[in-house]
């Protein structure tokens, strides 16, 4: 269970968030909406230890993770999967080298064995095959798929995507949309999803927030997120054009 509690962050004059409260129960999917810069990456980032709160905390199955020394944070971690936003693939390496470059590093298993565990996050993504690739060679939807290997070869308790289908065609967004779901059913991970996707937003989310003005604004199923009469809310989901209401 994730419980983020009163967190402040800003960057030198610019608060970006102000006092986020949230909560997710194990096996969730949450989707976390809202305007571009209102700090929704951010946000992932607090969760997953990357980055300290000015004030507030975030616990993790009832642990503080501000309180963690470095070996305990590197425990915690290992719970998460996250699909960074633009994918955040080496250039250099290839498909398997991207993938199994954690456990590479870890040095706790034989090569054999990565190069296994490699090979069958590529089948689950659908990539079976694609291992010698470089990431130049590869399509947008591709590399998040790539990049959601990457995610999943610790077997994860929790995945975060950032944006999992921004710039894709609505084809390939969907296929996405399907690993997705697929990953919280297979896996039975708890998941969180930033999208500016509403329709992704339905597909997979069984909550959903939105964040706006450095606070979660709107909290609710994503039906009820679609039919809110909360100016702001529906201003947002039916892509209505307003940079005051929405801008940070
Ligand atoms: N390390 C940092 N240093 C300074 N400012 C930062 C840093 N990280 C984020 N910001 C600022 O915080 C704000 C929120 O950024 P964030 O990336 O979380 O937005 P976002 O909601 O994910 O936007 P998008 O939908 O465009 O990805 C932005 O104005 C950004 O410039
Ligand atoms: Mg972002």
């Amino acid at each position: 269970m994730i419980e983020v509690s009163q967190l402040h962050k800003s960057f030198g004059q610019q608060q970006v968030l102000c006092g986020v409260d949230l909560r997710i129960d194990e096996g969730e999917s949450l989707v976390i909406i809202g305007g571009s810069g209102c700090g929704k990456s951010v946000l992932l980032r607090h969760i997953i230890g990357l980055v300290q709160p000015d004030k507030g905390d975030v616990k993790i199955d009832g642990q503080g993770i501000a309180d963690l020394s470095e070996r305990e944070l590197i425990k915690v971690r290992r719970k998460f999967g996250m699909l960074f936003q633009g994918s955040a693939l080496f250039d250099s390496l290839t498909v398997e080298e991207n993938v199994g470059f954690l456990l590479d590093r870890e040095q706790t298993m034989p090569p054999a064995a990565i190069r296994e565990t490699v090979a069958d996050a590529l089948e689950l993504v659908d990539l079976g095959g694609t291992q010698a690739k470089k990431p130049a060679e590869l399509s947008g939807g591709m590399k998040k798929r790539v990049g959601l290997a990457r995610a999943i070869v610790y077997k994860p308790e929790i995945i975060l995507y950032d944006e999992p289908t921004t710039g894709l065609d609505p084809v390939v967004a969907d296929s996405i949309d399907q690993l997705v779901i697929k990953m919280r059913d297979q896996l039975k991970c708890t998941t969180i999803v930033v999208t500016h996707d509403t329709r992704s937003m339905r597909r997979v989310g069984n909550r959903v927030m939105l964040l706006h003005h450095g606070r979660i604004h709107a909290n609710g199923t994503p039906e009820e997120i679609f039919n809110s009469t909360d100016p702001i809310v529906h201003k947002f989901v039916n892509g209505i054009a307003d940079p005051k209401d929405l801008e940070f």
